[in-house]
């Protein structure tokens, strides 16, 4: 896939604002046209009903007497919930605290310095977007998004090619994230009842790794637009840092829930690749962000998927005459082309290539 063809970019939310407000403000007086969705698709008034969402405390994991009550904890969560957050994940603390600063540090830079990612944003081992994919956007999301892509096969490793500024603290929250991604990933399939082997032998790999840092700055009203649309990941889980300003929020059967952030913990969700794997067992959960008026916001969403040949399908083990497949095999790369082809979509809409 070629890296380098370029194309004029839409003009970042950072810079909008910037050139209105002044350079290094963040305060606008009026969200522009682009960013007001339609009457009847805009975020719901009202506080949200509060509920104790799930919490995990993975250490456990290690511990032979512990291991099979984190793991009950794990199957409850994934099958009642499709997210949980965890503490005592093994990410050292000041891996973490230079993460956040070397995302600001990014942020913080002049218009200049970050357009020099710009351009081919979906494809490209690092890139500097705005939105989602806002060439295809009737309205555009309250969000700019840096990308690092690690997808073996398919181009360089992004981690490597990292603006020197942020290169070192990114590496080292990539392979902490990464050793906690890829043991939940085992994790998950333990507790849906597969041995070690059939793990090993079955499931495709977690290999591919998205990290996208998201920038949501202060939005002048937050009724008019969302920081991210209502939407399903489409890879296998989604290893998520935010900071200390609420944003998330996640939807279980009709109801939509805040994810209050809680410190030292991160939030984990299921995507589309792990229902199917599952037979809907365990179901990809539609989420979203809200903006608020008065901070700024720093997310760090890392996706982990298989390679793009892969063909997911239902996983035999967790298919029988009772229960036959209910999604048909699909290879992953038809997943990815389809999901960046297109404007987010709600209703959990992007497992419907495998209906
Ligand atoms: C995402 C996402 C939520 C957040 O990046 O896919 O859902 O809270 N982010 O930033
Ligand atoms: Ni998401």
């Amino acid at each position: 896939m070629p890296c380098s063809e370029e194309r004029t970019p839409i003009m970042g939310l950072q810079e909008i604002i910037e050139r209105e407000a002044g350079a290094g403000q963040l305060q606008l007086q009026a969200v522009p046209q682009a960013f007001i969705r339609p009457p009847h698709d805009r975020p719901p008034d009202g506080t949200l009903q509060e509920r104790q969402l799930p919490v995990i405390d993975i250490s456990g994991l290690d511990d032979p007497l512990l291991r099979s009550l984190v793991l009950q904890q794990i199957a409850h969560a994934c099958a009642h919930w499709g997210f949980f957050q965890v503490v005592n994940h093994g990410v050292e603390d000041e891996v973490v605290q230079e993460m956040r600063a070397a995302c600001w540090r990014f942020f913080n830079q002049p218009a200049s310095e970050r357009n020099k990612l710009r351009g081919r944003e979906n494809e490209l081992p690092v890139g500097y977007t705005t939105s989602f994919n806002p060439s295809m956007e009737s309205t555009r999301d309250w969000k700019d998004v840096l990308y690092v892509r690690d997808v073996p096969g398919v181009c360089c490793n992004g981690f490597d090619l990292v603006p020197e500024i942020c290169r070192e603290a990114f590496q080292q929250y990539r392979s902490g994230v990464d050793r906690l991604g890829k043991l939940l990933f085992e994790s998950i399939f333990e507790s849906l009842g597969l041995s070690k082997a059939s793990i090993k032998e079955k499931v495709p790999a977690a290999a591919r790794l998205v990290m996208g840092v998201n920038f949501y700055p202060p939005c002048p009203d937050p009724s008019l637009t969302f920081g991210v649309s209502p939407h399903s990941d489409v890879s296998f889980i989604t290893v998520l840092l935010q900071d200390e300003v609420a944003g998330l929020q996640i939807k279980k059967g009709e109801n939509w829930y805040l994810v209050k952030p809680l410190p030292n913990a991160f939030v984990i969700n299921l995507a589309d690749q792990i229902e199917i794997l599952s037979n809907g067992k365990y179901k990809s959960i539609e989420h979203r962000a809200i903006t608020n008026a008065e901070k700024p916001r720093i997310s760090v969403a890392c996706f982990f998927g298989p390679l793009s040949d892969a063909i997911i399908e239902p996983l035999p083990e967790l298919t029988s005459e009772n229960e036959p497949a209910k999604y048909k095999a699909v290879k992953f790369g038809d997943y990815v082309r389809d999901f960046y082809s297109k404007s987010l979509r709600p209703n959990r809409e992007t497992l419907s290539l495998a209906r």
